[in-house]
């Protein structure tokens, strides 16, 4: 049996985790949760945002599937998530998009899945003063890019993907993303022996965005420096029917975390109706990543089976359902 450490998290987040238990336990998954405490409540109860016996359980176990956190206000507080990261490198986000049914889309077959460093870029925070302003620099280094570019022709191969494209502005940012852009072309090559079914090319990022709005569909795999990753994942999130269905992994060399996309809806919590599919799909991701193929494929079949019936949606897709009744109604379908 694989113990994977489970964070509920804030907000709307014990309700979701609530909902992915009890789907796993419908499932009969050969799996079982070391709960941890992370976030706002951690910080009330411990004080401290990421207490120690959180990142034990995550350094023993694994793999974890965390629920959202908020981030206290006000008070210079780094987020939970970014201390993850760096605390475990976790240098890949992966974040997989699908259509499915009845959810506001205006794209039937979008199946995009983003490779997102996660490490660098403008993100190291290295912001300076001058006369008249601040420099903010841009990291990019020839190993980070590298991992992730890898990472992504990897997972392109693995899955028999068609397409995998190349994100930047190296028209303008000939070194740093001019190296970026370099890299992946050396391993594009490279697998062009290897796996010569995969096509790869590239896309400078404002033109990428018109396109993931007109064409979503012709793109396939997509690799990115954190910065424009960021943005294109949410654009994708949007894409294919919001926050509420989108989710994502954390992945380092040891260590993988998994979540949905969205924060702890604050607005919604502890009122029974937060949409629990973001959370579930980043389980069904999290099941697929200890071995656990087949119980995958079944939560995301059922999940499917449930949207496309329409009957018990949750508020956020237009429908009535509770979290508890969708949860129900996946159990259902599994
Ligand atoms: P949010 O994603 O929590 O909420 C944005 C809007 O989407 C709200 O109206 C909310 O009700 C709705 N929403 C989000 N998830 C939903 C779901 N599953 N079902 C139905 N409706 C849903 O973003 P916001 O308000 O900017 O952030 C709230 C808190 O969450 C903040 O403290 C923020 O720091 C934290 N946060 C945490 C993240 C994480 O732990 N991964 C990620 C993003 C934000
Ligand atoms: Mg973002």
């Amino acid at each position: 049996m694989k113990r994977i450490t489970l964070f509920p998290g804030d907000g709307i987040g014990p309700e979701i985790t609530e909902s992915f238990r009890q789907v796993c336990d419908a499932l009969g998954a050969d799996v079982a949760f070391d709960e941890e405490l992370l976030g706002e409540r951690a910080y009330k109860e411990t004080g401290s945002l990421i207490p120690e016996s959180a990142v034990n359980s995550l350094r023993r176990n694994k793999v974890a599937l965390k629920a959202p956190c908020t981030t206290p206000v006000g008070r210079g507080f780094r987020s939970v998530n970014v201390q993850l990261r760096v605390l475990f490198d976790l240098y890949i986000n992966f974040r997989p998009a699908k259509t499915l049914p009845n959810t506001p889309s205006r794209y039937e077959n979008i199946d995009l899945a983003t490779f997102r460093e996660n490490t660098e870029d403008l993100y190291i925070g290295d912001e300076y003063e001058t006369e008249d302003g601040f420099i903010a620099r841009k990291k990019i280094t020839r190993s980070a890019s590298e991992r992730i570019i890898r990472a992504a022709f990897e997972w392109a191969a693995a899955h028999k993907r068609q397409r995998i494209t190349c994100v930047h502005k190296a028209n303008i940012l000939k070194k740093t993303d001019g190296l970026f852009l370099e890299v992946f072309n050396e391993v594009a090559e490279e697998y062009a022996k290897k796996c010569p079914a995969l096509r790869a090319d590239d896309r400078i990022i404002d033109n990428m965005c018109m396109q993931l709005v007109t064409d979503p569909e012709k793109y396939d795999t997509l690799v990115a420096p954190n910065l424009y990753g960021d943005i294109i994942t949410d654009l994708i999130a949007g894409l294919v029917g919001g926050l509420g269905m989108a989710p994502a992994a954390n992945i380092g060399r040891d260590v993988a975390v998994f979540e949905a996309v969205h924060g702890s809806a604050p607005d919604i919590a502890g009122l029974g109706i937060a949409n629990p599919t973001a959370f579930l799909l980043s389980g069904a991701l999290m099941l697929e990543h200890i071995g656990l193929p087949d119980d995958a494929a079944r939560l995301r079949g059922a999940i499917e089976e449930v949207l496309s019936e329409g009957k018990a949606l949750p508020r956020d897709l237009g429908g009535v359902a509770s979290t508890d009744e969708y949860t129900h109604a996946v159990i259902a379908n599994l």
